[in-house]
């Protein structure tokens, strides 16, 4: 086990394209549950598809497993908001992706997502990510890229999750270092936390996780949670773990107040650089996923800022 202390460097990363990628890695992106804390925003409708901004949320954790280069996606939702995501995304043909969905009848617990998804990633190594979770920040491709080679492979083993401080970290999973930066534990949702660091909803795992979550216990509360399945991964003395730097921003969406600071925040940058945030589009592009023309023939349907940025981006 060791921490990757994160570092800021200031690359033209944004003008980049054509990554190279090779990955295995398949995506899950968990966007069930009934959002409560959201009601009566949330009661008619899925939290995942309401807009951060200028899109809908979903395109910010869809465009995080696109930075890690991964192209074959599985939506996980419930059997009424599931509809939607296949109507706002298809089969991905048009991002040069492939995506497949599934519906969670129960929300009891994220690893869960990967006794749903199991057929999907077929022994393949997987990466989830919550549908509410927002990254940005400097460095984040880098780190995610590194996620995925430490444990892409048949003959590579483990997780990597992520560290992130908090001020309270008493609602989240929590990781515990030593002064070596070993770590020493994981607890989901502490009341005394032994540490401030959060592990965020984004989880790399090698080609064993099914087997492991369909052996895992529901928890005293009823969930298969996520912080069991890391738990057999630290036992197992595989488990890697990266930290955010302060410079980062892991955004959370759970009740109206973070969900509009989310908007704003994105907006705030959006507007400042002139670059959009988590436009799949650009990054299905920048990847080399599709070509400059089907780039523009996207922008052009829609008549939007949003439209016209792909458009521009295009014709650059
Ligand atoms: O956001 C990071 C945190 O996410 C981690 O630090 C925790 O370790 C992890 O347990 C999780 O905590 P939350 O309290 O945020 O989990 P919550 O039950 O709210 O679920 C997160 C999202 O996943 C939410 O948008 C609903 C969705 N979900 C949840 C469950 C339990 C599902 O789609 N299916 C589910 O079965």
């Amino acid at each position: 086990m060791y921490v990757c202390q994160t570092c800021l460097i200031f690359a033209a990363q944004n003008e980049t394209r054509f990554f190279q990628y090779n990955n295995l890695m398949k995506g899950i992106i968990l966007a069930g549950g009934s959002a409560t804390r959201l009601y009566p925003l949330s009661k008619a409708i899925s939290k995942q598809i309401m807009p951060v901004y200028d899109k809908p949320m979903i395109y910010y954790p869809l465009s995080t497993l696109m930075l890690a280069g991964i192209r074959e996606v599985l939506i996980i939702s419930t059997p009424r908001d599931l509809p939607m995501f296949r109507e706002l995304l298809g089969d991905g043909s048009r991002l040069g992706m492939r995506l497949e969905y599934k519906v969670q009848l129960v929300p009891n617990g994220l690893a869960q997502a990967f006794v749903l998804g199991a057929d999907f990633l077929q022994g393949e190594p997987g990466c989830l990510i919550l549908g509410d979770n927002l990254f940005y920040g400097q460095n984040f491709t880098n780190m995610l890229q590194t996620a995925v080679s430490m444990i892409e492979g048949s003959d590579q083993r483990g997780a990597c999750i992520f560290g992130y401080e908090v001020s309270d970290p008493r609602a989240y999973g929590v990781v515990e270092f030593d002064a070596d930066g070993k770590v020493l534990s994981l607890e989901e949702k502490p009341e005394h936390p032994k540490s401030r660091y959060a592990v965020p909803g984004l989880y790399f795992y090698d080609h064993t996780v099914c087997d492991k979550a369909a052996a895992l216990q529901p928890s005293a509360r009823g969930e298969y949670e996520i912080t069991d399945l890391n738990r057999l991964y630290l036992n197992e003395g595989t488990l890697h773990v990266q930290l955010f730097g302060r410079g980062f921003a892991w955004l959370d969406t759970g009740n109206c107040d973070s969900l509009l600071d989310a908007g704003n925040f994105v907006a705030t940058i959006q507007n400042r650089q002139g670059m959009y945030v988590a436009c799949i589009e650009e990054i299905a592009w920048r990847n080399g996923w599709i070509t400059t023309d089907q780039l523009l023939t996207l922008g052009k349907e829609m008549k939007t800022r949003y439209g016209a940025y792909l458009e521009q981006l295009a014709q650059r």
